[in-house]
């Protein structure tokens, strides 16, 4: 079967209709011109039944009924995180490219039999780490390509929420999500950091996982007016609220990180720092600054970034054309499913050193860095 539509247009079917894609993919996807958007996949009809009216979809409250009766072009798949990667292969197996929301998956095995079917079935595998389209992401790659910071040695990345513990029990329970804070926006600052660095290969993984705030309704990123009646405040909650990993690479590189969704600090942050011997880059997603000296005075540069688009818009649109141009791989500067993979085994590495309480060596196949770039 062609990976590129005969008409030009590329059928989309969505599994998993909530938030993100109520709120991104679809409002972006609609505005292209060689989109169709044919179906929905949900198991909860009254929650998308708005959103089936709005785009004119067809509804299936089976993912497998949706690909053989629609044999969508394109699948994005934003489900809870446990099930990206079941749906993943079954639609990379249908013959459809896939967008799958972050995380890819919550195991690297998991991930490896993503990257090996669509190798096998020559579809794009696109990961949707938006930051990726960020300017200020793109400009901290150039300047470690172009070799402005000398030799990398260590990495900080703090992505730290002060009262933010999601209320949906999805993300809440490790069944569905896979993990806290560390799966849910470290996942997001890992990547855009290994994109800016170019991909070093993780040696091993120390982790620790807290949980202060289980119980703590008033710790929820909604209190005290809770957005999902449903679940609101009543659903058990039995993933950590705060990680943190010391992640080894190759060539003697360090990675600290520093997730959560609860913490008793004085205000958010997110903020990446990339140390290396001839300068230094401070990111905190829409700005980045570059570090370094001047006839030996320390300086602080801070490129413009001018106008940004919407990252998601930006995402959604490199998915479609690549499709139209006949691409097997993720176009750059998205997350390709091997990328995608690293991150998700460095943070498998935290949370399993964080259960047995040792470092965890990461092995990565070796046919993965075979075929890193885009
Ligand atoms: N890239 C980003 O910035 C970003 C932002 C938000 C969410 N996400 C990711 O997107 C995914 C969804 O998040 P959300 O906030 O939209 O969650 P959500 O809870 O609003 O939506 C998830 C939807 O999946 C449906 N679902 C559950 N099981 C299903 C199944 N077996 N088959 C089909 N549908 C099923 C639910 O009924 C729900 O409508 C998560 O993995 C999340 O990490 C990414």
């Amino acid at each position: 079967m062609s990976s590129v539509p005969q008409t030009g247009v590329v059928k989309v079917g969505f599994v998993g209709c909530g938030g993100i894609v109520q709120g991104a993919h679809a409002p972006n996807l609609v505005q292209l011109p060689n989109v169709k958007l044919v179906a929905c996949a949900d198991v909860d009809r009254a929650r998308v039944s708005e959103f089936l009216e709005k785009y004119k979809l067809n509804f299936y409250s089976d993912y497998r009924e949706m690909l053989s009766k629609e044999n969508p072009d394109a699948v994005i798949i934003a489900t809870p995180n446990a099930l990206h990667a079941p749906v993943a292969i079954d639609a990379l197996e249908n013959g459809a490219h896939v967008l799958t929301e972050k995380p890819m998956a919550i195991s690297l095995e998991d991930a490896v039999k993503m990257v090996e079917t669509a190798r096998r079935r020559q579809r794009i595998l696109m990961v949707g780490h938006q930051m990726r389209f960020l300017r200020s992401t793109q400009i901290g790659r150039k300047f470690v390509m172009n070799g402005r910071l000398g030799r990398i040695y260590h990495i900080r990345v703090l992505i730290l929420r002060r009262r933010g513990i999601p209320s949906t029990v999805t993300f809440l329970q490790r069944k569905y999500s896979g993990g806290g804070p560390m799966w849910d926006i470290g996942v997001h600052t890992i990547d855009a950091t290994m994109f800016m660095v170019n991909f070093p290969r993780p040696v091993s993984a120390i982790g620790k996982v807290y949980s202060a705030f289980s119980d703590k309704t008033y710790m929820r990123m909604d209190y005290p007016v809770p957005i999902t009646s449903q679940f609101a405040y009543t659903a058990p909650m039995d993933v950590e609220d705060f990680a943190m990993g010391l992640v080894r690479f190759e060539d003697g590189l360090t990675m600290y990180i520093e997730a959560t969704w609860a913490t008793y600090i004085n205000e958010d942050r997110h903020e990446v720092a990339i140390i290396g011997t001839e300068g230094g880059l401070h990111y905190s997603g829409n700005s980045i600054s570059y570090i370094h000296s001047v006839d030996e005075e320390y300086v602080t540069s801070t490129p413009m970034i001018g106008q940004q688009q919407s990252a998601y818009a930006l995402e959604d649109k490199a998915f479609i054309d690549a499709i139209v141009k006949g691409g097997a791989k993720a176009p750059y500067p998205a997350c390709t499913g091997e990328q995608g993979l690293l991150t998700t085994a460095i943070i498998e590495a935290i949370y399993k050193s964080a259960e047995t309480g040792r470092e965890v060596s990461v092995n990565i196949p070796q046919w993965v860095y075979e075929s890193m770039g885009w």
